[in-house]
């Protein structure tokens, strides 16, 4: 088969077809998606039949793998290793543990909508993410879209002079900062502890491309040494600059879709879809960031 690539936004994401992850790919191929992903940030190989098992083994030829954390369950009580056997798997689903659809007053779901604000996974801990793959198993028939926007494109667009205001700056990253803000999961004081925030450069150089990209997130909650009203504000302003529509490309899920994508200079969120009735089974793998560490607290 031959490796094709098609650009699928003015400024970044390209489908790339003639890899089949079912099959142990060569090194031709790895290097190939890596050279996709230092240019374009997401790539989306369609069609893509893989287990979970192979989902991992593919993942792992690019570092090492994060582990997915316990949530709660409706009872208060973790819930991992039912549904899905690997801890390397992030379960992106509206499903309980013996796959019945969340009720809707149960924790997971109200933890799963902070997905719907604009983020970048991992930047809360700290060793933060390089790349997250995530395949489409069940997908419903409206709705459930995910949306990505390339912020080395925002960074560039950026008036001088807030480049250079935001020199030097750096922010704090909580996964719990953004939970409170959509949903309102309220987490335990045990999971308070167990993912405490992280801090980040707002401004980091992606090591791919070689650009300078806006590192931000619905996780990031101030600047550090500000006033938190007067960091949350210049947060916010850039995270809407960021992720005006110009820069950003809109993903309709097909089954068996593989995306992957660059959390060191992309954006993404979930768009909502009717998750009390219909399915959405994805799931996620997430490579470690092994080369950046977050600075000291
Ligand atoms: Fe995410």
């Amino acid at each position: 088969m031959t490796i094709a690539v098609k650009q699928l936004h003015p400024l970044f994401a390209a489908e790339v077809t003639g890899i089949d992850l079912s099959r142990a790919i060569d090194r031709e191929a790895q290097r190939a998606i890596a050279d996709v992903m230092d240019r374009y940030a997401v790539a989306v190989l369609p069609g893509q039949r893989i287990d979970d098992a192979l989902q991992v083994a593919f993942t792992g030829l690019y570092g090492p793998l994060e582990t997915a954390p316990p949530v709660r369950g409706k009872h208060g009580t973790a819930t991992t290793g039912l549904r899905i056997r690997h801890k390397e798997i992030f379960d992106v689903s509206n499903l309980d543990e013996n796959g019945n659809i969340l009720d809707i007053d149960d924790q997971r779901r109200a933890y799963q909508q902070g997905n719907q604000l604009w983020h970048t996974d991992s930047s809360f801990r700290q060793k933060s993410a390089t790349w997250s793959l995530l395949h489409a198993r069940v997908i419903p028939p409206d709705g459930g879209d995910t949306d990505f926007a390339d912020t080395r494109a925002a960074y560039d667009a950026l008036p001088d002079a807030t480049k250079a205001r935001l020199d030097g700056l750096v922010a704090e990253h909580s996964i719990w900062h953004s939970r409170a803000q959509l949903g309102g999961y309220a987490p335990t004081e045990e999971e308070r502890k167990a993912r405490p925030p992280a801090h980040h450069p707002v401004v980091r150089r992606h090591p791919g491309s070689g650009r300078n990209a806006l590192y931000i997130a619905s996780h990031a909650s101030h600047i550090v040494g500000w006033p938190e009203d007067e960091g949350r504000a210049l947060l916010r302003e850039l995270l809407a600059f960021a992720t005006e529509p110009q820069f950003v490309y809109s993903h309709r899920w097909r089954l068996g879709d593989l995306v992957i994508w660059d959390n060191r200079c992309t954006l993404h969120r979930a768009t909502p879809f009717a998750s009390a009735t219909h399915v959405r089974d994805l799931r996620r793998t997430t490579v470690i960031d092994t080369r950046t560490e977050a600075m000291a607290n």
